[in-house]
């Protein structure tokens, strides 16, 4: 099938050459000539595991292009908007990029074609999107179709997701819209994934009440992990104890630094925000502790740290391990350790930070961090080490070389991935998050 693509960024560019993948021919739309010139030379943007071997196999069989003049669509029988929906000013989400994206593809949309959302939006956006569509191309139709994949697993999880979700009109509109999902899909639907046909606000609320409970569901071990370090309690024992309840599951339930990146914590604001527009902000008010819950886990470590260090950071050498929202990606939007190596910084601490991938993008973001390229280099003569981010290279460290390096034997294992009882037998004061 003859498919476009609208946006280009973790969302787009991993959904486009998926298509691709899947058989499709595909034309991929972003307004960022620089993004555009990337991916056509098969370069990708950021770092994903599997992205760079599919964008070269789509490349290498010519079926997919990349522009930014959205004329280009045309003949498109699909069409997916899969544009961002950041944080605004209020907490509410930003609708800029979905406006425009839909304002430049309308006027090369014709009858019989389906435009389909992907990004995260406020309940009750498609039907708005819908009925502007409807006055402007009759025979168009919108439908929904959220996205839920998670960074690390993009390829994957676009590729083979859970479940698919398709939110759409009713009568015959939708009728079509399923059977042209169906064919987008074909090679996944063969694989046994289970699909849901639901009308177009379920679809919208599909997703954001998925991220706000997998949001609550990291608080909620979170605050048990507050409960646990003044009890005396170990979180992560009592995160596999009720996890072996198949009605809670072990799944999400890891404490530690709280969730980051660019979904979950501007998912749960903006559903709020829609929700008090709706006039049930009540129904929510629960999010804003799941928030606060989530933030305070960053002050926790920083006045853990602080702590440890004798009362106070200002002068202390800190070694920080890790700075993405979560490893396997170079993504650090709203990152706890990003977050947490900036305060140390602020608070005076001289700061040595280290990450697999996210180097580049935490530089951007906080240029006056000292960026090291090893852990090897950040450890070096630390009073401290603040492992922030659970990469494999951190989880295996050697806490006996590791000894050996640093000026002061303490650390703080913000994500429970390190070996406690090697570390403590290395001669580390260890302190995990919750235990
Ligand atoms: C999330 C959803 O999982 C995905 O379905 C949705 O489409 C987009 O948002 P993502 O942001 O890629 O995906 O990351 P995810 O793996 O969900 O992790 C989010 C954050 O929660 C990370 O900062 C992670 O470190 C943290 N987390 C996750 C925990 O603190 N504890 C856990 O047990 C799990």
């Amino acid at each position: 099938m003859r498919i476009s693509v609208i946006g280009c960024g973790y969302l787009g560019a991993v959904h486009a050459a998926s298509m691709a993948k899947l058989g499709h021919e595909v034309v991929a739309v972003d307004v960022d000539p620089v993004k555009i010139e990337r991916l056509a030379a098969g370069d990708a943007p950021f770092f994903e595991p599997g992205l760079p071997e599919i964008l070269a196999e789509a490349i290498a069989s010519g079926r997919i292009r990349f522009t930014t003049d959205y004329a280009e669509v045309a003949g498109s029988r699909v069409h997916f908007l899969a544009v961002g929906t950041p944080q605004g000013p209020t907490g509410a989400a930003d609708m800029t990029y979905i406006d425009s994206a839909i304002a430049s593809l309308t006027p090369h949309v014709a009858a019989g074609e389906f435009v389909v959302g992907k990004s995260t939006v406020p309940v009750g956006t498609a039907a708005r999107l819908a009925a502007g569509l409807q006055d402007a191309v009759p025979g168009a139709t919108l439908v929904w179709n959220p996205e839920f994949l998670r960074e690390g697993f993009a390829v994957q999880d676009t590729i083979s997701p859970d479940r698919l979700v398709y939110g759409v009109p009713s009568g015959p509109a939708g009728s079509s819209a399923v059977e042209a999902l169906d064919e987008v899909y074909a090679t996944t639907l063969a694989e046994g994934t289970p699909r849901l046909v639901v009308n177009l606000p379920t679809a919208e609320l599909v997703k954001v009440s998925a991220n706000a409970f997998l949001a609550t569901k990291i608080s909620f071990i979170n605050a048990m992990a507050e409960i646990a370090e003044v009890a005396g309690a170990d979180v992560t024992a009592l995160a596999d104890a009720i996890g072996h309840d198949d009605r809670i599951g072990r799944k999400f339930l890891n404490a530690g630094l709280g969730f980051g990146g660019g979904c979950l914590p501007k998912d749960i604001r903006a559903f709020q925000a829609r929700a008090t527009e709706l006039g049930v902000g009540e129904s929510l008010d629960f999010l804003a502790d799941v928030d606060a819950i989530n933030l305070r886990r960053r002050a926790h470590v920083v006045t853990l740290a602080s702590e440890l260090l004798g009362g106070a950071v200002a002068g202390k050498r800190v070694a920080v391990l890790g700075l993405a929202f979560k490893p396997n990606s170079d993504d650090v939007r709203d990152s706890p350790a990003l977050d947490i190596a900036a305060r140390l910084l602020e608070l005076g601490a001289t700061v040595s930070a280290y990450d697999p991938e996210a180097n580049h993008t935490a530089a951007r973001i906080h240029p006056s961090l000292s960026y090291v390229d090893s852990a090897s280099a950040a450890l070096q003569d630390a009073d401290l080490v603040l492992v922030l981010t659970e990469w494999n290279e951190f989880r295996t460290l050697d806490p006996a070389a590791v000894v050996a390096q640093v000026a002061s034997p303490v650390v703080i294992d913000g994500r429970n991935c390190l070996d406690r009882d090697a570390w403590t037998a290395a001669g580390f004061t260890y302190r995990g998050m919750g235990r």
